[in-house]
């Protein structure tokens, strides 16, 4: 019902002409179309080109970032306009952008909001911090954290998104959650959805899990019925280990 994701965030690694050549790699790996959704999300800079040689390839291309605002004088920022027609998904407030550009729960929801207005399908980013873990307040956290992000949305407006789990502690660390933990917490969100717009449509949304998810552990990791999909890190950078993740989903999800 809910198809799988492999979604990779390249974050600020890849130029143009490497992004080119890791996409052509995953391609000729991975082979003939699956049924695993493939999302790569390269920097702002690699998407018109992504979108121009990839056309012929089963990728979607999503951004790692927008604005709220559609044009203004924000320099250096990104409008959901600007995206609007070159990618299908935004990941939006990302751990990286919270804690080292200042993002916060209240511009994670505008930027929902317009990401949603402009045709643009949000992977809305939540999870706690080493700190908040250790306290025990994991749960607190993120039920705060999605009830934000999604404040003020229609139902069908948060059917059609994503929402993401990063434990902070888990990302670029090689300490992914347990595959138990990782399932638990997606059911806390996906409970947070029922409880906010009912049943259908915590049936309906994806729910990925991210943070050191890897070839050695995607297996269990989607065998947790609340995981739809993982956001990959360090191993989407390599072809190899992307490629492996989705056939190893691909083969989960084969009738
Ligand atoms: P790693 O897979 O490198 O831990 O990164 C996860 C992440 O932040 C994806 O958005």
């Amino acid at each position: 019902m809910r198809k799988p994701m492999m979604a990779g965030n390249w974050k600020m690694n890849m130029t143009v002409a490497e992004a080119l050549a890791l996409t052509l790699q995953i391609d000729q790996l991975v082979g003939e179309a699956t049924a695993v959704e493939q999302l790569l999300c390269p920097p702002f800079l690699c998407l018109h080109p992504l979108k121009e040689a990839a056309a012929a390839m089963p990728f979607s291309l999503g951004a790692q970032n927008c604005h709220w605002q559609d044009s203004g004088a924000f320099t250096g920022e990104i409008s959901p306009p600007m995206l609007r027609g070159l990618v299908d998904y935004v990941i939006i407030g990302h751990s990286e952008r919270r804690q080292l550009f200042g993002e916060t729960d209240k511009s994670v929801n505008k930027k929902t909001h317009a990401a949603l207005t402009h045709q643009l399908t949000p992977i809305v980013c939540v999870g706690e911090s080493l700190d908040q873990n250790e306290r025990g307040e994991t749960a607190a956290v993120i039920t705060a954290q999605v009830s934000a992000a999604l404040d003020g949305l229609s139902a069908g407006q948060v059917q059609s998104l994503v929402i993401a789990y990063e434990p902070i502690w888990a990302i670029g660390t090689g300490r992914a959650a347990t595959a138990q933990t990782a399932g638990e917490i997606c059911g806390l969100v996906r409970a947070v959805l029922r409880q906010l717009h009912g049943n259908a449509v915590a049936d309906l949304t994806r729910v990925l899990y991210g943070g050191s998810a890897n070839p050695d552990n995607i297996s269990a990791i989607m065998e947790q019925p609340d995981i739809d999909g993982a956001l990959i890190g360090g191993a989407s950078l390599q072809a190899r280990s992307y490629a492996d993740m989705v056939k190893i989903t691909a083969e989960i999800y084969s009738p």
